[in-house]
């Protein structure tokens, strides 16, 4: 058993806990009231000119640093985007793949590093797909299908539908020893563990803040280590990115030095507010402890399902879980809509159901639920 010691405080900032119980974080997240209210003081303040936008960059600066610490860089590093693919498209576009380059993904990465690659390959970059969905993404498989062309891998941290974490670390080393950019999709992960960008040798982190990360719509990071950022070149610049040499015909667009060449025009202030107020929540917990509750509440879901006869297909394995739990039952669209009758917001994915719990969610909640699903199996 491991539950937070405020777990009742903490549920008090989920006021979706009164009304039902919610279990579909991999899908979006209800936002807590804190984070509600840090976006509604920004728009009460801005709908009375009662703030500058000075203040509003200084609490970007502020934000990013909370991000930095989350992911051990420096914010300087940091750019916020609008979601994943943004983050994605701008590794895509600005590493400066040339026909004939490789870059490998598995075929379980959602759109959001899936789109961007194949993309390019109507410009002659070639897109290797690792068979993967469900199982481990093996380093000595992906070393078998690289070639002195092969740039990057790129692949979803936890992907979306079994829940499969992807070992960060080993890939990591793998890209670093042999000269490949290793570019990360954390959407499904941030939030619920700890991710050391620099202990994983990752050089592209990109993530939607919506899900784990309690946040508006429109708020993503995109973290790029400080050694690479002045090699690659945004396709999208504006006011933020840099500065010009002049207004004449032959000025010259000097990009800063870090991240926020990555930034076009002006960002998403309720967004950054938003994410602010999320992430001081998780500085709080501690995302260790979020993850110890996790890897607990999930532990009690799985038992309670293995106990209903159930087949679990999300891994079992410690090294290979994450908060996604999916599991088979004959028509999962079905009971999916007659669990949300009764107030249970779980989702089915890949023609399964999959149940995605956050620290918030109790031993309770799992009990109510897999009572209900044995009404409906
Ligand atoms: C693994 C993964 N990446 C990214 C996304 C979202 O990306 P975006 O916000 O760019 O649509 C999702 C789900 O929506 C996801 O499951």
């Amino acid at each position: 058993m491991y539950e937070l010691a405020n777990i009742d405080e903490l549920r008090e900032q989920f006021p979706v806990t009164q009304q039902r119980i919610y279990m579909d974080h991999a899908n979006w997240s209800p936002l807590p009231s804190s984070v509600r209210a840090a976006v509604d003081e920004f728009m009460q303040r801005r709908q009375y000119a009662a703030s500058t936008k000075n203040e509003w960059n200084e609490k970007v600066v502020q934000v990013k640093g909370k991000v930095a610490t989350l992911m051990n860089c420096s914010r300087n590093e940091i750019a916020f985007t609008k979601n994943t693919t943004e983050g994605i498209s701008i590794a895509a576009n600005g590493i400066g793949l040339r026909a004939g380059d490789n870059v490998l993904i598995t075929d379980a990465e959602h759109a959001a590093n899936l789109y961007p690659w194949l993309n390019l390959t109507k410009e002659g970059v070639e897109l290797r797909i690792l068979e993967a969905r469900g199982r481990d993404a093996k380093v000595s498989d992906f070393e078998r299908l690289i070639d002195p062309h092969t740039r990057a891998i790129a692949i979803d941290h936890v992907e979306n539908w079994y829940g499969f974490r992807r070992d960060i670390c080993r890939l990591g080393r793998f890209c670093r020893s042999h000269g490949l950019l290793f570019i990360v999709n954390a959407t499904q992960s941030c939030g619920t563990m700890p991710i050391d960008v620099k202990e994983n040798h990752i050089d592209i982190l990109s993530f939607s803040c919506f899900k784990w990360l309690l946040s508006p719509y429109g708020m993503g990071c995109f973290y790029c280590d400080e050694r690479l950022i002045e090699r690659i070149v945004p396709r999208e610049v504006g006011d933020r990115s840099g500065t010009i040499s002049s207004r004449e015909s032959d000025a010259k667009l000097i990009l800063a030095a870090d991240a926020t060449r990555f930034e076009s025009g002006n960002l998403n202030y309720p967004g950054v507010y938003g994410l602010g107020a999320a992430l001081d929540m998780i500085a709080d917990i501690g995302v260790e402890r979020i993850q110890k509750k996790i890897v607990w509440i999930t532990g009690v879901l799985t038992k309670g399902l293995s106990d209903l006869g159930l087949k679990i297909i999300s891994p079992l394995k410690d090294e290979f879980r994450s908060a996604i739990v999916s599991f088979s039952v004959d028509d999962p669209n079905d009971i999916v809509a007659r669990l949300l009758e009764k107030g249970i917001y779980v989702n089915v994915r890949g023609g399964m159901i999959r149940v995605s719990p956050h620290f918030y969610n109790t031993e309770q909640e799992m009990r109510v639920f897999i009572e209900t699903l044995a009404e409906f199996v």
